[in-house]
């Protein structure tokens, strides 16, 4: 066995504390300050270098998160201290009286301060940490004995296997709730629906079911967060006397913890707290179904104690239901881009928490048939947060008479195409994906979003006026929109400049690189992060369509569903006749990777620009267009780190501040003379 030597140890332990360092600007504070290719080269340096010297891997390093073996079953384990429950109160009244009785408890004559956080939907646990070392994770189970899921917490990113900093207790429950975000739920959920998978009702099962994975490997997928929000044994000394000193003790360790939780001072603070959270609720990322008042000093807690189960010094305040009963109107089928059929129940237009509802999602044929909803049904709805408003179930006992089953149709309701739906498979589709106008436009839609080719000025009803006047087919057709100029002229509220406009815009996306474009043509299994892993790896786009299963799997993340899809998806002849066309186009910039260094026909690559004055030979939209098919990014304002001003005529304050900062300037003519097209 080869030794390490001083050096390497020290390697090894730099890269670590390196790799926590990204880990946390990363995923606590969003601020990373390197890219993930860097990381993970600093990852496979620490990975290659644990593999030489296995004697050397700790607990801690961040290369073992996922590294536990799958489990048999679970096991239990006693809390040091019971974790307990809450009381709620369901009114301002029920909250003045809770904080009448705290007052009176401690004899308070002043306002009693209380810390306050939003109540999470999520799993609540206990992270066990001796020596500042996570040994332990423990789900709430009955309050006394829980369930042990170290191996799934310890895949959390933003849980600290090891405490940052010093100070740390002999031994510490920090407890919190683990959650799912409402974006990764909901990206969670299409892409269990597009593959058929079970799907989750709401986050807060779905934190659940994702925690309680015997497979530490299955957790690690799903991208779970955890805030702090209570403690339980504490054991030495330098116990933080109230909950605000915790929390910002745990700051200092790296323990996340809850950035929209504050300290108030008596009733009214509570009150405004509320309000002001209620207001925020729904721009919040994670779902919330109150707020947690508690007594912020912890002698103040013990004067108080316990009723059964739960604190005198605390309590929940819950916002209003978003669970709300109305009447199925109707049930219509959308069509989607990939031609899955999805029912929808057309409601009575009913408030639910506050946002008027008219349609829900039934999800799939099958949620439905579960669901049985009907026409006409009683059905309870509920919003979350950013979730599409869904069905949840049918209230029996108020079913009209003369109800019908809904019958799943069997042709296409936009194509009339025969319906396809593949044994095993959750998700009907129609079965024509040339002829349907719904999944054309689906397409259109998906290859120009922001996203993707980032067209501007092609917004949904344009796409869709576009294909019902036959312009448009398929995606190659826009590239020949130009020749159509004339036509669309003709075409309701499209004048000479929004034409222009669009066909600049069309234009400048030529220049996007072979892994937005992969990404929007839409290929199922073929999200963002896999087209870019897809176009780096196979660099250009005759190696990726010659390339075969085993060939695709090579690149990262690129297992046999996705590598199965795009062999569907070129073996298409549809396909390969719109790719054929799209190669015609002159220009473009879709087929290769240039390699890093070169600028190619990008000179201006990831030079900022700032466009001022009047413009005589180009609209704004088109130079902005010109400028970002050269690779400029481009900006409304003038700094340190603009690279180029092109100014019009009667330029301003911007030309100005440009002449002082010493920025390049460039007048209209000698701009275009600089950086032909
Ligand atoms: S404090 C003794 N704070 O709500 C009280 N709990 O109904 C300790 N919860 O099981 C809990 N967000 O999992 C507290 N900001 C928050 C919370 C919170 C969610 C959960 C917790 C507990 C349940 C009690």
């Amino acid at each position: 066995m080869v030794k390490a030597t001083s050096d390497e140890r020290e390697k090894i332990a730099g890269l670590r504390l390196e790799l926590n360092q990204h880990n946390y600007r990363y995923h606590v504070l969003n601020d990373p300050i390197i890219g993930d290719s860097e990381y993970d080269v600093l990852f496979r340096q620490l990975l290659d270098l644990e593999k030489k010297f296995p004697e050397l891997i700790t607990d801690d390093s961040p290369t073992q998160r996922v590294g536990a073996e799958p489990l048999d079953g679970f096991v239990k384990v006693a809390h040091k201290q019971p974790m307990l429950s809450l009381e709620n109160v369901f009114s301002d009244s029920e909250l003045t009286e809770f904080d009448r009785r705290v007052r009176q408890g401690l004899a308070a004559a002043k306002p009693v301060q209380y810390a306050v956080e939003p109540k999470l939907d999520g799993v609540a646990v206990s992270l066990v940490y001796e020596w500042g070392k996570l040994t332990r994770a423990v789900t709430r189970g009955d309050g006394r004995i829980g369930e042990e899921v170290t191996g799934g917490a310890r895949t959390i990113k933003t849980v600290p296997l090891a405490l940052f900093g010093s100070g740390h207790p002999e031994l510490v429950e920090i407890r919190g709730e683990i959650f799912f975000p409402i974006k990764e739920f909901n990206a969670f959920n299409e892409r269990a629906m597009a593959e058929g998978e079970k799907t989750f009702a709401n986050p807060r099962n779905a934190a659940a079911g994702s925690l309680r994975q015997l497979d530490p490997k299955i957790t690690a997928k799903r991208a779970l967060q955890f805030y702090f929000h209570s403690l339980g044994e504490w054991v030495g000394g330098g116990k933080p006397e109230s909950h605000s000193c915790l929390t910002a003790l745990l700051k200092e360790w790296r323990v996340p913890v809850c950035p929209a939780g504050a300290a108030v001072s008596g009733l009214d603070g509570c009150l405004a707290y509320y309000k002001d959270l209620d207001n925020k609720r729904e721009k919040l990322p994670y779902e919330i179904d109150g707020v947690v008042y508690k007594v912020d000093n912890f002698l103040e807690r013990e004067k108080l104690g316990f009723v059964a189960r739960a604190p005198r010094w605390a309590t929940a305040h819950k916002f209003p239901a978003r669970e709300v009963t109305t009447t199925v109107e109707a049930i219509d089928i959308q069509v989607g881009r990939t031609g899955a059929l999805t029912p929808v129940a057309r409601l009575f237009p009913v408030n639910v928490g506050g946002v008027m509802v008219t349609n829900a999602t039934l999800h799939n044929f099958q949620e439905l048939a579960r669901k049985e909803v009907r026409v006409g049904d009683w059905v309870m709805v509920r919003r979350a947060g950013d979730v599409i408003p869904e069905v949840v179930r049918v209230v029996m006992e108020k079913r009209p008479e003369n109800t019908e089953k809904f019958l799943v149709p069997t042709s296409c309701p936009v194509c009339g195409s025969p319906v396809v739906w593949p044994k095993g498979e959750v998700v009907a589709r129609c079965g024509d994906s040339l002829a349907c106008p719904a999944q054309r436009l689906g397409a259109i839609r998906h290859f120009v979003g922001r996203r993707a080719m980032d067209i501007d000025g092609l917004g949904d009803k344009l796409v869709a006026s576009l294909i019902e006047h036959g312009f448009v087919k398929s995606v190659a057709d826009l590239f020949g929109l130009e020749a159509k100029k004339a036509q669309l002229l003709d075409m309701e509220r499209m004048g000479e400049k929004s034409v222009d406009n669009l066909l600049a815009s069309i234009a400048a996306s030529r220049s996007r690189d072979m892994s937005r474009f992969l990404f929007a043509l839409g290929i199922r299994e073929v999200g963002e992060t896999t087209a870019r892993n897809l176009a780096r790896h196979f660099k250009s786009w005759k190696r990726l369509e010659e390339a075969d299963q085993e060939a695709l799997q090579g690149a990262a993340d690129v297992g046999s569903v996705v590598a199965d899809s795009l062999l569907d998806f070129f073996k298409q002849p549809h396909n390969r006749e719109v790719i054929a066309q799209l190669q015609q186009i002159e220009g473009s910039n879709w087929w290769q990777v240039e390699e890093s260094g070169s600028v190619g026909l990008r000179p201006l690559e990831g030079v900022t620009v700032v466009l001022t004055g009047t413009l005589e030979q180009m609209t704004r939209q088109q130079a902005k267009a010109r400028l970002e098919s050269l690779g400029a990014k481009v900006s409304g304002s003038v700094s340190k780190r603009t690279g180029l001003v092109v100014a019009g005529d009667k330029a301003g304050s911007k030309l100005k501040k440009a002449e002082e900062l010493g920025v390049e300037v460039l007048d209209e003519a000698s701009f275009i003379a600089k950086y032909p097209l």
